[in-house]
């Protein structure tokens, strides 16, 4: 009896009680995941192969039906464990999934045909057939997020050697979404919570209300538009490689640290399981402060989401070994220490260390909150009251199972693939030292699409204001080989600094500035004896071979 006690003593000195909670939770998470999958899971009968239903419930709420969204965000969580070596038993669920949604694709539904707006149908029932009731519909967000977890898959198997599959089976799913989400990304639509029909952050990730600084979940609907389809954006865009950018509100973003900020302290005042909590302190926290919905209380999901958005900010920050706070973020860094103020802390001082360790506590606070009101069978419903905690509404909610999955991994530092961010961009200055003539300009072209693609009919113009020093600024992609030149164009004519192009690397963050000297063309070797002067100004009559291009697109 007494070794048993010290061996629970030793436990319970490594293990917080989220770790706890996380490892207990896990299995029952994923293995209630499975359970509602067709058609072996074992609360889904009657669903077809690959269909998730939302939840088992067939009464107040019934939500025996499969709905894009919920499929798409569980199917992306399946192949994040597939792609990532985790569980390599989960690829023929995966295929039928892919499958069962190249079926619904092709079923015409009130919202249209697979070629007049169909796509945009939220749910299906769970044979595969269109539900024909009144619904808000159509929600655009549904093929951008099955493309998310289709394109996951597809870059695995290709790399593993597979393309043929993914031509075949999965391109033609994916093209037709991307097609839908190309021409109707910014049209309005009912939001994730399929009530308001306006234009959706969720749908479209671009608004921001400055004062006090939120991302405006809706623009219609009456509401103070602060939301955790905000929060639940920026986790679902989240790529380590695009670090702390605000255009696509990355989690670490001042913008989404300021949003999550506003969007906790909603839920403070009005429930009563948060009453007594200090402010800076984890809290229940639901869809939105005017929801009224089975009662309107806090959702696991959305609990979880603040976690995993704090778990990937800290993520990109040890990465960068340094965090920066902005005007729009103090707010949000001043939860954890009062004296801070606008700057940068890099990984060697304290305050960045002491930050780190606040914020991940304050991450882990949410998955406490969660974990509390978790009953004791480790199932996840749809809700858990606003007055005491306990369960509510429908039972089993798979998108519950695959939000608390995704915030442990993200916890245990896993990112899911890129979707492509070019990686942080550094600002570099140009400098070149030119003479020219009266009318005669000097522009930049080089090897990345930010310096044109080497394009001549739209090189980016210097400024001759510090002449004959012409100069520009550009943010260029970190970390990477760069070529370019100047070019002079004059009366239409446009002339290339001469071979080589001009190289350097950018470097990983930061400034930099390239102080350059016009480097004139040589001249055709056997028009000067051998050793003479090869440095020769080029009259504009004596072009030759590619040194000298006649522009023909009118600039
Ligand atoms: C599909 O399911 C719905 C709802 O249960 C049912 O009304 C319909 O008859 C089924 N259709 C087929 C083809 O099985
Ligand atoms: C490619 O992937 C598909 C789907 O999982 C599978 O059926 C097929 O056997 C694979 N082909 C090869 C050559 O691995
Ligand atoms: C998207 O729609 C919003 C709202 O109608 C509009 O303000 C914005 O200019 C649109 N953006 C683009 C790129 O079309
Ligand atoms: C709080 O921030 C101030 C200002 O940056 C710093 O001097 C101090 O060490 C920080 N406190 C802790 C505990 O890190
Ligand atoms: C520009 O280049 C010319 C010719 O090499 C040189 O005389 C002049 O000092 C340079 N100007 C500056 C500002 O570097």
């Amino acid at each position: 009896m007494r070794r048993f006690l010290l061996t629970l003593l030793a436990v319970k000195a490594v293990c917080s009680p989220v770790d706890t909670y996380i490892a207990t939770e896990s299995p029952i998470a994923k293995a209630g995941l499975l359970a509602n999958i067709g058609s072996s899971g074992s609360l889904s009968s009657g669903a077809y192969p690959g269909i998730v239903i939302a939840s088992p419930s067939t009464t107040n709420p019934n939500y025996l039906y499969t709905w894009v969204r919920d499929s798409s965000l569980v199917f992306k969580t399946l192949i994040d464990q597939y792609t990532l070596g985790q569980d390599t038993s989960l690829r023929s669920l995966i295929d039928s999934f892919v499958q069962a949604e190249a079926t619904i694709q092709q079923v015409t539904n009130p919202s249209g045909t697979v070629s007049t707006g169909g796509l945009g149908e939220p749910k299906f029932y769970i044979n595969e057939t269109a539900y024909e009731e009144p619904w808000g519909r159509p929600q655009r967000d549904g093929p951008a997020l099955r493309s998310t977890a289709i394109i996951t898959y597809a870059n695995w198997l290709i790399a593993d050697g597979n393309t043929s599959h993914v031509t075949g089976a999965l391109w033609p799913v994916l093209r037709l979404d991307l097609d839908y989400v190309a021409n109707n990304w910014n049209q309005t639509t009912f939001d994730l919570w399929e009530e308001l029909d306006s234009s959706s952050f969720f749908t479209t990730a671009s608004y921001w209300t400055p004062s006090p600084g939120f991302m405006t979940a809706n623009t219609g609907g009456g509401r103070s538009g602060i939301d955790i389809n905000t929060v639940l954006a920026s986790i679902h865009t989240f790529d380590v490689n695009a670090g702390c950018d605000d255009t696509t509100f990355q989690p670490c973003s001042d913008k989404a640290l300021s949003n999550l900020k506003t969007y906790v302290d909603s839920f403070r005042n009005i429930y009563s399981v948060n009453s007594g909590i200090i402010a800076n302190a984890a809290v229940a926290t639901g869809r939105y402060q005017e929801d009224v919905y089975q009662g309107g209380n806090p959702w696991y999901l959305a609990t979880f989401a603040v976690a995993e958005q704090l778990y990937d900010a800290l993520i990109v920050w040890n990465k960068q070994g340094s965090l920066t706070i902005t005007s729009t973020s103090l707010g949000f860094f001043q939860q954890f220490n009062t004296s801070l103020t606008i700057g940068t802390c890099t990984a060697s001082s304290s305050t960045f260390t002491s930050l780190m360790s606040g914020i991940k506590n304050f991450a882990d606070g949410f998955i406490a909150v969660g974990a509390q009101y978790t009953p004791s069978s480790g199932s996840l419903s749809e809700q858990y009251s606003r007055s005491n905690g306990s369960p509510l509404s429908a039972i089993d909610l798979t998108w519950n199972y695959a939000s608390a999955l995704t915030a442990f991994a993200a916890r245990a530092g896993q990112t899911s693939a890129s979707w492509g961010a070019n990686g942080l961009t550094v600002c570099i200055e140009f400098n070149v030292n030119a003479t020219t003539v009266l009318g005669e300009n000097i522009y930049l072209t080089g090897s990345v699409s930010a310096l044109t693609n080497w394009g001549t009919s739209n090189p980016i113009l210097l400024s001759s204001d510090s002449y004959p020093i012409w100069s520009t600024t550009v943010n260029l992609p970190a970390k990477t080989e760069i070529q370019y030149k100047y070019i002079r164009i004059h009366n239409e004519q446009v002339t290339w600094e001469s071979d080589p192009n001009n190289k350097f690397a950018t470097e990983a963050s930061g400034a930099q500035t390239l102080n350059d000297v016009w480097r004139y063309s040589r001249l055709p070797p056997n028009t000067f004896p051998s050793g003479e002067a090869q440095e020769y100004v080029l009259s504009r009559n004596m072009c030759y071979q590619g040194d000298c291009i006649v522009n023909q697109g009118g600039l």
